[in-house]
């Protein structure tokens, strides 16, 4: 398995750009998922790792070699990357076992080694029991199962995923989630995934690229984007809760700020001492009759367990866990503890993030 680095990466289809600027560095092993809403770029960056367009500007390196940039450029074949596509792409006319066997046929593999392998990889993908069946015959889940065996059989430098479960139902990409966090502790394989569903990038990959128009707003763990946002668009695009611009009213100290949020001072934690926003989780918010921040109950959805309330607090929509069903309408009082502030240049984007999930 090889590191994949993209420098100063950028692709413009009729002088657009689809990719800005990309610089990132995936490590040897790492599953790594591109998230951000369609549009923003994340195919493209694939198509251009497995060759299947060329970069305008900058280099792709594959376990150190460059492979496009430079003046070089690796045809996809001689990349060996697995693709597995939202379309599963399987050989309709060939069974599972013929399938999975066919990038070992191509490399020219010895017929014994080939059977030893394409056993393997049906073993390890759960499809022992499949082996004779055509693709028709396959639910959904297991030809994507298929797709995964056909990348592993070869072991790939890399394996590049794009929105493989966005054909499938709720509960079989819940499913699905498993077998690929499986896939990725038994091989180690260097790992790149799409999508634009946040909580499948939050739940498997080690990192996380948030992309937004072409470029990387951040590129952290999942918990360091949840509690640590860059910028209002990644503090809006990913999990739930309110973003509200601040003003710092003076003390600042190692790590937190002290800040006029909606009217209050309330200490942020920070890693600048001039912040112009705050990502409001609702875990941050504690609710009481007394407390003298007033808001508004603007909705009330039954969670499981507990109660979300939307919060209309002088004019910001910021969200709440409550143990309690609240009428719509009813005012309550709130405390804010500890938010995440940050420095935002591009300002213009909160109210985007803001209402995303008000
Ligand atoms: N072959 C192409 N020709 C022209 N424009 C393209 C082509 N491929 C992608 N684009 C444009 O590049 C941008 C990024 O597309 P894409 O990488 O597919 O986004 P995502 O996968 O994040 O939804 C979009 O504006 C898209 O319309
Ligand atoms: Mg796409």
């Amino acid at each position: 398995m090889a590191e994949l680095t993209f420098s100063n990466l950028t692709k413009r289809f009729d002088g657009a750009p689809a990719l800005d600027g990309i610089n990132a560095a995936i490590g040897s092993g790492e599953f790594v998922a591109l998230l951000g809403p369609s549009g923003c770029g994340k195919t493209t960056l694939l198509r251009l790792t497995a060759g299947f367009e060329q970069p305008d500007e900058g280099e792709i390196r594959i376990g150190g070699d460059i492979v496009a940039g430079e003046g070089r450029f690796v045809p996809p074949e001689a990349r060996e990357i697995g693709i597995v596509f939202q379309s599963y792409a399987l050989w309709p006319h060939k069974t599972v076992a013929g399938n999975v066997s066919y990038p070992l046929e191509v490399r020219r593999i010895p017929q014994a080694e080939r059977k030893a392998r394409v056993a393997e990889a049906l073993d390890l993908t759960g499809l022992r029991d499949f082996a004779d069946r055509m693709p028709s015959q396959l639910s959904g889940g297991q030809r994507q199962r298929v797709a995964l065996a056909r990348c592993l059989v070869f072991e790939p430098r890399a394996v590049l995923l794009d929105e493989p479960l966005a054909n499938l139902d709720l509960a079989l990409r819940a499913s699905m989630h498993d077998v690929f966090s499986m896939f990725h502790r038994r091989t180690g394989a260097t790992m790149l995934y799409v999508t634009h569903d946040q909580s499948e990038a939050l739940a498997l990959a080690d990192r996380v690229a948030v992309m937004e128009s072409g470029r990387i707003r951040q590129f952290a763990a999942p918990e360091v984007l949840y509690r640590e946002p860059a910028d209002c668009f990644v503090a809006g695009f990913v999990g739930d809760g309110a973003v509200v611009a601040t003003r710092r009213t003076g003390h600042s100290e190692a790590g937190r700020v002290l800040l006029s949020v909606l009217g209050q001072d309330i200490w942020c934690r920070s890693s600048t001492s001039a912040p112009s926003h705050v990502s409001i989780r609702p875990e941050a918010i504690t609710l009481s009759e007394t407390a003298p921040l007033r808001a508004q109950v603007i909705s009330c959805t039954y969670l499981g367990g507990r109660f979300r309330l939307v919060l209309d607090a002088e004019g910001e929509a910021l969200v709440a866990f409550a143990p309690q069903r609240a009428a719509v309408g009813e005012t309550v009082g709130l405390t804010i503890r500890d938010p995440w502030a940050f420095h935002d240049p591009e300002a213009e984007s909160l109210m985007a993030g803001a209402l995303t999930h008000a």
